[in-house]
């Protein structure tokens, strides 16, 4: 286990100075981000933290407690320069240390770099239920499967990567009466070939029909409202047909997911819930928690639970089951499979209400364990389109990026020759796509562009890769300065000591990310370090520079090109080499 090496030294002062613990000090040490000025300082303590947690006794004069505490702290080898600000006390480390441990860190670490950070100490690492992407058979696509299957994979990969068990699970559509349509509609519509030669779009024509269709016709709907009920009641023919259908989008899904390169553990679907549905409702009735309502229907009652619509409807004066009823079957289940320590479910803002629905009924049922469930909403994406027109399929987007960035590609002259650039046009086109979704809060919507997503400079993910890829052929030219001793005092310019200086806040970055669960923080933070990085590598030359001070460069390309791939990997992006 390998800490923060001056975050450690000035806790001990600390400790040393108030007698409690060091680690009772580590998480109020922070590193400070990156200014231009030579010698700006590099950790800070703010004060009132140790106030907050009463680590140190209040005397109703912050200003002169601060001053008070910087004093007794003694600078030394370590620590050069230990002074107070407003509320805050700034400390800076030598310079020669700070390039050599940040360096030798992540010559140890690697792609551990950051994540073994004491700062993670204190967080639990159990078993993380991650649900996302969830998309409805046969149903259009929207925006919205895509930021959720983003999203939840950028989840799931920083979980993974601070040592919890991850599972990863996709919740399909895959039920209701969505599918007595489909079902009646391909009866009349439909066509086993084209079926199979175009899966998504032939359910997808049959689904636009049948709908149209049943505007005017009312045959229709009965004929739909039957499907249904065979289906519910398992009929096999019925049920063969169903299973087709959901085989096949999986199957089609998959191909994307692969190119998004997410993955996950279990294809699950509200389909799978719908016996154990009925069970919930009839433990519903027996905690007492199920009214009838007049019109026949079961509704829980919330009231009690604040200010949120107060019923919910489990059950339809039919008998079948509905979305909120299959969930609570599906979490119970869950919870019994996987004895998770938490779940997170991410979908569009919309279900908030659902979600937190949700939650309160598995509560009332007496599962503590639901407050450790968690929804993570996202806005919505206005205006993706392709050239074709409205975007109907998953797919769609991604071979409009490829294609877009393809060209671009052709027409820049920084690209390298390539053997297979329509992959790496994939890989950026998918940055570009993620970078752009992840930069603001997720709760917002935003305006999709497909200029600005793929520009080369500013704030891309075709940034991100062209540095990385910059980097690497660094690297691969003249190697990663690992052999042999090297001199930290090479490395004292003001650019080198920024990049180090922003290295520092790499597992603050993640504490943050994991605590809110938004990615741009992590966005914000390797969009800084290409910056930091475009501008050592244009006046940081390693051609042509004495053997010594190349190899100290390499040495802080190689490790700031590691932190670049491991961060781009939380994300969900697959770094390139070459572009
Ligand atoms: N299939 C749903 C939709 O596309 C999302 C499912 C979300 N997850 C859940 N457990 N309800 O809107």
């Amino acid at each position: 286990h390998m800490a923060c090496y001056f975050r450690r030294s000035i806790a001990s002062k600390l400790s040393r100075a108030l007698g409690r613990s060091e680690d009772a000090f580590i998480s109020a040490v922070c590193a400070i981000p990156v200014s231009k000025k030579q010698q700006s300082p590099d950790f800070r303590l703010s004060v009132n933290t140790l106030l907050r947690n009463g680590i140190l006794p209040t005397n109703g004069d912050l200003q002169a407690q601060t001053e008070a505490l910087a004093s007794q702290l003694k600078q030394d080898s370590v620590v050069e320069e230990i002074f107070a600000g407003r509320g805050v006390i700034h400390f800076r480390v030598s310079r020669n240390l700070l390039v050599q441990k940040v360096l030798e860190q992540l010559c140890q670490e690697r792609h551990k770099f950051g994540v073994k950070s004491e700062l993670f100490d204190g967080l639990k690492k159990g078993t993380t239920v991650v649900e996302f992407s969830s998309p409805n058979i046969a149903k259009k696509f929207h925006a919205g499967h895509l930021r959720s299957t983003i999203i939840g994979n950028f989840i799931a990969n920083l979980k993974e990567s601070l040592g919890n068990n991850v599972i990863r699970v996709n919740y399909l559509g895959d039920w209701g009466m969505q599918f007595g349509l489909l079902g009646a509609g391909f009866q009349l519509f439909g066509c086993q070939e084209k079926l199979k030669k175009n899966p998504l779009q032939h359910l997808f024509d049959v689904y636009v029909q049948v709908n149209k269709e049943a505007e005017n016709n009312e045959v229709i709907g009965q004929a739909a409202r039957e499907f249904f009920r065979r289906l519910e009641q398992q009929e096999h023919q019925a049920l063969l047909l169903w299973k087709q259908f959901r085989e096949i989008t999986v199957e089609e899904y998959q191909q994307v997911y692969k190119r998004l390169g997410v993955h996950f553990d279990i294809y699950s679907g509200e389909s799978f819930h719908q016996q154990q549905a009925q069970e919930v409702v009839q433990q519903l009735q027996r905690r007492g928690l199920l009214k009838t309502t007049e019109k026949g229907t079961g509704v829980v009652d919330l009231s009690s639970a604040g200010d949120m619509s107060s019923y919910s409807t489990v059950l339809r004066s039919d008998g079948t089951s509905l979305y909120i009823t299959r969930d609570l079957a599906a979490a119970l289940d869950r919870k019994e499979r996987y004895n998770f320590d938490e779940m997170i479910y991410v979908t569009d803002k919309s279900q908030g209400i659902h979600f937190q629905q949700l939650f309160q009924i598995l509560l009332a049922m007496g599962h503590s364990w639901a407050e450790r469930c968690q929804h993570v909403p996202f806005g919505l994406v206005q205006g993706m389109k392709t050239r074709l027109g409205e975007v109907v399929f998953l797919e769609d987007v991604l071979d409009e990026a490829r294609a877009r960035m393809l060209r671009n590609m052709s027409q820049s002259k920084t690209t390298k020759e390539m053997v297979y650039p329509e992959d790496t046009a994939e890989k950026v086109g998918i940055s570009a796509l993620i970078v752009q979704d992840f930069k603001g809060p997720l709760g917002s919507d935003y305006k999709f562009d497909w200029d600005r997503i793929l520009q080369a400079q500013g704030d891309t993910g075709v940034f991100l890769q062209y540095t990385h890829a910059r980097l690497c052929s660094l690297i691969h030219r003249y190697g990663d300065g690992e052999e042999g001793a090297f001199d930290p005092s090479l490395l004292l310019d003001q650019r080198s000591i920024s990049i180090l200086q922003h290295l520092l806040r790499y597992d603050e970055v993640l504490y943050q990310s994991v605590q809110d669960l938004q990615p741009k923080h992590l966005v914000n933070f390797l969009m800084t370090l290409s910056h930091l990085a475009a501008s050592a590598h244009r006046e940081l030359p390693v051609k042509g520079s004495p053997q010594a001070v190349a190899q100290a460069r390499l040495r802080l390309f190689s490790g700031v090109c590691t932190v670049l791939a491991n961060g781009m990997k939380i994300l969900g992006i697959t770094p390139v080499e070459k572009m």
